[in-house]
């Protein structure tokens, strides 16, 4: 059934809607979410329909405080809460081992629940109004990239959720960093705006950025493995240029070119990357380029997501365009 998607900044449509075990759009300081009553299989259940997301890929817990994370989550070590401390609220989503509170849809039948104390206020709201923990993927289509605004959120999920609520450019603009505290020793599954060098002078210790572990199943078994390898792809091809300037020198019809170098920051580079990423797939050119940042701090998790969105990487060779697909 197609539904009438409407664009709100009326929170109490979002919390009616969740009370009603139906996923609705929410802002987040990161990226939009799809979020659902965790705590409801059914409603969760809807949230990888919605986004057409293989069941065995877990989702996030969003919750409104520390004491929340200790109702979720079992056996929360010092590193954990000191991370939670100096972080939180914020883009951070720590892995820790979970309460049978929370439903094994929820994540993907592992013992580990990733939990998140988001920033957003309107996000913030409707978790504490609802009183319910949030379950939420980035509100884009399986495979797709993060919507970064309502209006990118209705860009992907038009016609399958009824409330967008609108709080306006997130502004971090990458997902957050996912960190392990499992296995004993703490480890970066997915790089963010929190860098291993924030992670490792807090907790004084050498953390690993475990990006294998990021790709994989988590300990679930893919149906098809190598499904995933791609994340975050636009539909036009995105290649991977060691000579930007080459591209922007030869400008052409044929492709379109995302050039990070203009921003003055890293910052500013992760909180454009997916809006530009988009507005240039909008075009409808055979292929776009783009250049890597500085591989160092929050610069790790730019070029994963560039990485995640890429086809491939392109040179141009004696004037000649050579693509090396991956
Ligand atoms: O910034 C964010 O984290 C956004 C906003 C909406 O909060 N959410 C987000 O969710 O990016 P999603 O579903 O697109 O990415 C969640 C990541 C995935 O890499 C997933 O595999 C991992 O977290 N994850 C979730 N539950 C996990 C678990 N129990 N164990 C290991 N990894 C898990
Ligand atoms: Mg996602």
């Amino acid at each position: 059934m197609k539904l009438n998607t409407v664009i709100t900044k009326n929170i109490d449509n979002a919390v009616s809607e969740i009370l009603s075990a139906s996923p609705v759009a929410l802002p987040t300081e990161t990226v939009y979410g799809l979020a659902a009553d965790a705590l409801d299989p059914d409603a969760v259940l809807k949230v990888y329909e919605i986004k057409s997301r293989p069941t065995f890929n877990p989702l996030i817990v969003h919750v409104y405080d520390i004491p929340d994370i200790e109702k979720y989550a079992v056996d929360i070590s010092d590193d954990a809460y000191k991370l939670l401390e100096k972080f939180t609220p914020g883009p951070l989503t720590l892995i820790l081992k979970k309460h049978w509170l929370i439903p094994d849809i929820v994540t993907s039948g592992l013992e580990n629940v990733a939990l998140r104390i988001p920033r957003h206020s309107m996000f913030r709201d409707v978790i504490k109004i609802s009183g319910k923990p949030l379950a939420a993927p980035s509100a884009n289509r399986f495979g797709r990239i993060s919507p970064t605004s309502a209006e990118d959120v209705l860009k992907e999920l038009d016609g399958r959720i009824r409330f967008i609520l609108d709080g306006g450019k997130c502004t971090v603009g990458i997902e957050s960093t996912v960190i392990s505290l499992t296995a004993g020793d703490v480890r970066i599954f997915r790089p963010g705006f929190i860098t291993r060098e924030e992670i490792e002078s807090l907790l004084s210790k050498r953390v690993k950025i475990d990006l294998e572990s990021s790709e994989k199943p988590f300990g679930v078994s893919y149906e098809s493995p190598g499904m995933l390898k791609s994340h975050y792809a636009p539909v036009t091809p995105l290649f991977v240029a060691d000579d930007i300037e080459y591209f922007l020198g030869n400008v052409s019809p044929a492709f379109g070119v995302i050039d990070l170098s203009v921003y003055e920051d890293v910052k500013k580079a992760a909180l454009n990357l997916f809006k530009m990423i988009r507005e240039e797939d909008e075009k409808g050119k055979e292929f776009i380029v783009i250049s890597k940042v500085t591989d160092s701090g929050i610069g790790i998790a730019v070029n994963d997501r560039i990485d995640k969105a890429s086809s491939g990487t392109v040179s141009a060779v004696n004037g000649k365009i050579v693509f090396n697909r991956k």
